[in-house]
């Protein structure tokens, strides 16, 4: 077999194996999702969900986040939202509605009633099969819910989102620095190293 081949073939292997360890112990822990373990992962790394934290869940379908935050949260409001109807769960509201929406962001604000701790954002826009502009896509996501968040956050909130290392990545980063005084970049072990995906972490947002 040809060099490149042979290479080709163990990437595929590794990759394969990567996504049945995550998707094994999903089914085994009973999360409804390998992303449970990216969160899990982002929180052992920046502590940001305690008992008492206020936080929203956006693009929470299946709910593997959700069940990470229900776990943990217990005098804290949780309200999970996404265009797609997720189960329901212990201590979680959800909201089927679309983030971009006016009126989603007037709900979120009903729900809350006050400023929120921590914001987490998961949204990836439908794939197309063109990577370059999946991650655009996702990225604009992204960046509504950094703006969002500066004006939902207490002072000391925190932020964590995903977003793509595509062309427009330096963009959401300058955004993201523009309104936080921390801005840090996560890759967890459960995102396949062969996704762009990366985590967004931003605290303590920065007074105008
Ligand atoms: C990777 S999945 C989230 C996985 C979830 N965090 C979990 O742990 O199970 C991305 C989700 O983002 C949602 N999404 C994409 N665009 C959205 C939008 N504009 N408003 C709300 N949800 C959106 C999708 O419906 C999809 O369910």
């Amino acid at each position: 077999m040809k060099k490149s081949k042979k290479k080709k073939k163990s990437n595929t292997w590794k990759i394969k194996q990567h996504r049945d360890q995550f998707f094994k112990k999903s089914k085994t822990l009973g999360y409804r999702s390998r992303s449970a373990f990216k969160l899990i992962e982002l929180n052992k790394k920046y502590k940001f969900i305690k008992k008492d934290t206020n936080l929203l869940d956006i693009g929470a379908y299946p709910g593997g986040w959700a069940q990470v935050t229900s776990k943990i949260i217990s005098t804290g409001k949780i309200l999970s939202l996404d265009t797609k109807k997720m189960d329901e769960l212990k201590n979680i509201s959800f909201l089927q509605c679309d983030f971009l929406e006016v009126n989603t962001k007037e709900k979120i604000l009903n729900f809350f009633k006050d400023k929120l701790d921590v914001v987490i954002s998961d949204m990836a826009a439908n794939t197309t099969g063109n990577k370059s502009l999946d991650s655009i896509r996702t990225n604009q996501l992204c960046t509504e819910v950094v703006k969002f968040s500066s004006k939902v956050l207490k002072p000391n909130g925190v932020l964590v989102s995903k977003l793509f290392m595509g062309d427009d990545f330096l963009e959401v980063k300058e955004l993201a620095k523009s309104k936080f005084k921390k801005v840090e970049f996560f890759k967890p072990e459960a995102s396949r190293n062969e996704s762009r995906e990366i985590y967004l972490h931003c605290v303590t947002l920065k007074t105008l």
